[in-house]
């Protein structure tokens, strides 16, 4: 099978959709480019000042890419403009608006908010709340999406469960306490999420350290709670709760524990019950499992905006742009 993520590159190809990359003075961010135009997996934006730009890429070819400076872009007193009306109640000034979009992310962000890119990649160099706080301030969610969140797609390698060896994982890089109502929500985008990604029917576990019942506290009845209401929300989705991991993709135990459940036993999407969970999950099934893991990814957003780790390689900010390319593509519809 081919790898996910060449799968998606093959996708990205056809969508011919623009990226656009704010963190043009770290090196990676530039070999991704050069390797992207390349390929002709997107159009690429690379933000800040072409001659420093080009004198940094070296003997990169990069020449396929467009660059926009935001200290002088014809288009500056818009953004401006556009960033004061959205956040002024937030107490935002013409004179901390013009400061806010010369910085390279906010000022990405801002392009992808006016149509001008299609999706933003960044946090090579950023943390993730630099990356994703623009996404939320200025995108902002989806109409019909009550939240965004962050998932990793995980590839396990020789591995029989879920969608031969693939999982999405979520939350696993943002919302830190969902409330009941964020957990169902989430688990309704993680589905449509996989589906588009990874091509296969999402069964959605809503996981926890109890199997229908098995213990009872305040956690599991939380994680009962947005099983219901998930189901509620999206009654056609294969959701099931509570489940611990074994009974979630092990058949045998899942015919002990979850007898009659429609996803028990073969779950392919995983739903944490909070950030602690979802990001120590995917880092052990990394290290420990020699998983692939693609992510943190953002769905729920009115624009793609994806962040990266900041141990990336040039080939993971590769990756990242032809995902976001395919959920520019999928927003489109
Ligand atoms: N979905 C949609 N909107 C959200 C949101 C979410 N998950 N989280 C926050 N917002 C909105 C808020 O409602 C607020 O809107 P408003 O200012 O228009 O009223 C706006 O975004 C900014 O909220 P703010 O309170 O300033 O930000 P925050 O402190 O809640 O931070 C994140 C939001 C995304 C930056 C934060 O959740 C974060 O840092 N997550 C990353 C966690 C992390 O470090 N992960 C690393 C593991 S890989």
């Amino acid at each position: 099978m081919a790898k996910f993520l060449d799968k998606i590159s093959e996708r990205a190809k056809k969508l011919n959709k623009v990226i656009a990359l704010p963190e043009t003075n770290d090196i990676r961010t530039l070999q991704a480019t050069a390797k992207i135009l390349e390929r002709g997996i997107a159009k690429i934006v690379l933000i800040g000042n072409e001659s420093e730009i080009r004198a940094f890429a070296g003997d990169l070819d990069i020449s396929g890419a467009r660059f926009v400076d935001p200290k002088t872009y014809e288009r500056r007193e818009e953004y401006i403009k556009a960033f004061y009306e959205l956040r002024k109640h937030k107490g935002v000034t013409l004179e901390s608006a013009a400061e806010i979009m010369s910085d390279y992310v906010y000022f990405a962000v801002m392009m992808a908010k006016l149509g001008e890119v299609d999706g933003v990649v960044s946090g090579a160099i950023h943390s993730s709340s630099d990356t994703l706080r623009p996404a939320v301030q200025i995108v902002k969610t989806a109409p019909g999406a009550a939240l965004a969140s962050a998932f990793f797609i995980i590839s396990v390698p020789d591995c029989e469960y879920g969608s031969n060896g693939t999982f999405l994982f979520c939350d696993s890089g943002m919302v830190e306490m969902p409330t009941v109502e964020d957990l169902a929500h989430m688990a309704i985008d993680s589905a449509a999420t996989f589906e588009l990604l990874v091509e296969d029917v999402p069964r959605v576990a809503m996981l926890s350290y109890s199997t229908k019942g098995s213990a009872k506290s305040p956690l599991t009845e939380a994680t009962i709670a947005a099983t219901k209401r998930a189901k509620e929300l999206a009654p056609n989705i294969a959701i099931d709760g509570e489940l611990q991991v074994d009974a979630a993709i092990v058949p045998s135990v899942a015919a002990s524990k979850a007898p009659g459940s429609p996803v028990a036993g073969k779950a392919n999407v995983f739903m944490f019950p909070d950030l602690n969970s979802g990001n120590i999950a995917y880092k052990i099934a990394q290290r420990l499992a020699k998983a692939e893991a693609y992510g943190p990814i953002t769905q729920g957003l009115a624009k793609p905006i994806n962040d990266l780790s900041r141990g990336c390689s040039d080939e993971d900010i590769v990756g990242a742009v032809a995902i976001t390319c395919v959920q520019a593509a999928a927003q489109d519809k």
